[in-house]
């Protein structure tokens, strides 16, 4: 029996080894020496000006929304647009500072459509939250101009787009996402492109807020002991506190495993996409409903491959019965309790959200695999639609 899973992370075990062998031999498993590297290669393969390595997207996110709130002096009860189609850490950061997400709805990529945030512009509204989902960019440069016409901050929850690239509008040309936004937040959980166990990177525009957050993510402490201690050679204990901070900085054995991860990137993205390429040319000429990419996504990291079907849990039932396991992005977040006083305002992305299955994506999956899962989809699908 078959049992091809949705998602399997792939660890190059050996040279993440070496790496976590020099920080043991170090003595230096914290916040410094590997996370100050992992830095170094995330600004040279993306060419942002600033990165923060930390302990997860979420913590990153955060970290996002409390200093534009402080530096642009939001108040409690100030209005974040997003979207109701996204993992729940996304607008748990909103309410962490006591902001309030309004939801807008998503357009045939799954991300927010422009005219939908337009709509839910308010006196309130400072910020947009623009989720990149499975990788696409969406219409990621209309909601850019759009929040410049309005004077809005973009937030980019960019958890699925380590190796994304986006058209540049201005220039014409490919730059990875993330340059044109105020902040955005990479993920790099076990089951993303960059697979650690759980870590992340901050990018923001603004280099005083890149000296802040690492100020935030290390307790509100001025100095981290790293650099106390590579000072002048010798161990320096004064420092300064400057705000109530987290504990949200990254480790360097999670940096360890992302300084390789990072290595394998392209080449995995690549085959990510080569991937997708086939399950999209074969489905769509099954007449099976894809979601595609936006035009100006011009290289995607392809974390996710969705399709759109009917009977979505008997579809499900059957792949896991044929010994394919798929996964679900996203439930739309209305339907949660603590939304639900929102429900029914993106009708979109909740009809969508009933539908959506994502396929297995992984470097574990052989073409025979691939071959394999786009069979059955097209045999469930004959199945059900008849
Ligand atoms: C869209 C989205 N945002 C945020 C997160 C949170 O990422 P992390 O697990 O690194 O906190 C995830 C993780 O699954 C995600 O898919």
């Amino acid at each position: 029996m078959k049992n091809i899973q949705l998602f399997i992370p792939k660890f190059r075990k050996e040279e993440i080894l070496e790496h976590i062998s020099l920080c043991l031999d170090k003595g230096w498993t914290g916040l410094g020496f590997k996370t100050v590297e992992i830095e170094t290669l995330w600004k040279e393969y993306t060419s942002l000006p600033h990165a923060h390595f930390i302990n997860s997207n979420t913590s990153g996110l955060h970290l996002a929304f409390k200093i534009l709130k402080d530096a642009n002096k939001w108040s409690d009860g100030d209005e974040i647009i997003t979207s109701p189609l996204t993992f729940v850490s996304s607008n748990h950061a909103i309410m962490y500072e006591n902001l309030k997400p309004v939801f807008a709805d998503v357009d045939e990529f799954l991300c927010l459509d422009p005219k939908s945030i337009e709509s839910k512009i308010t006196k309130k509204t400072k910020a947009i939250l623009f989720i990149g989902i499975g990788g696409n960019t969406g219409q990621l440069n209309e909601v850019i101009e759009l929040a410049k016409k309005h004077k809005l901050k973009v937030i980019l929850d960019a958890a699925h787009m380590a190796g994304t690239f986006i058209k540049n509008p201005v220039t014409g040309e490919s730059e990875h996402v993330g340059h044109r936004v105020d902040v955005s937040v990479f993920s790099f959980q076990a089951v993303k492109n960059l697979p650690t166990a759980d870590s992340g990177m901050i990018c923001f525009a603004n280099e005083d807020y890149d000296i802040l957050v690492r100020k935030l993510s290390w307790l509100g402490i001025d100095k981290d002991t790293y650099q106390r201690t590579n000072d002048k050679g010798s161990y320096k204990w004064e420092y300064e506190l400057v705000d109530v901070g987290y504990k949200y900085h990254g480790n360097s054995i999670m940096a360890s495993m992302a300084i390789v991860g990072l290595k394998y990137l392209e080449e995995d993205n690549k085959r990510r996409r080569e991937i997708c390429s086939k399950y999209e040319k074969i489905l769509t000429q099954n007449d099976i409903k894809v979601v595609s990419t936006h035009k100006d996504c011009i290289v995607s990291s392809r974390h996710l491959f969705q399709i759109v079907v009917n009977d979505r849990n008997k579809f499900m039932e059957l792949l896991n019965s044929a010994g394919v396991y798929p996964g679900v992005h996203y439930r739309d977040n209305t339907n949660y309790k603590m939304y639900n006083e929102f429900f029914g305002q993106c009708p979109n992305s909740h009809q969508v959200s009933e539908k959506l299955i994502s396929l297995p994506l992984h470097m574990g999956l052989t073409n025979e695999d691939v071959d394999y899962v786009i069979e059955q989809v097209v045999r469930i699908n004959k199945i059900i639609e008849g």
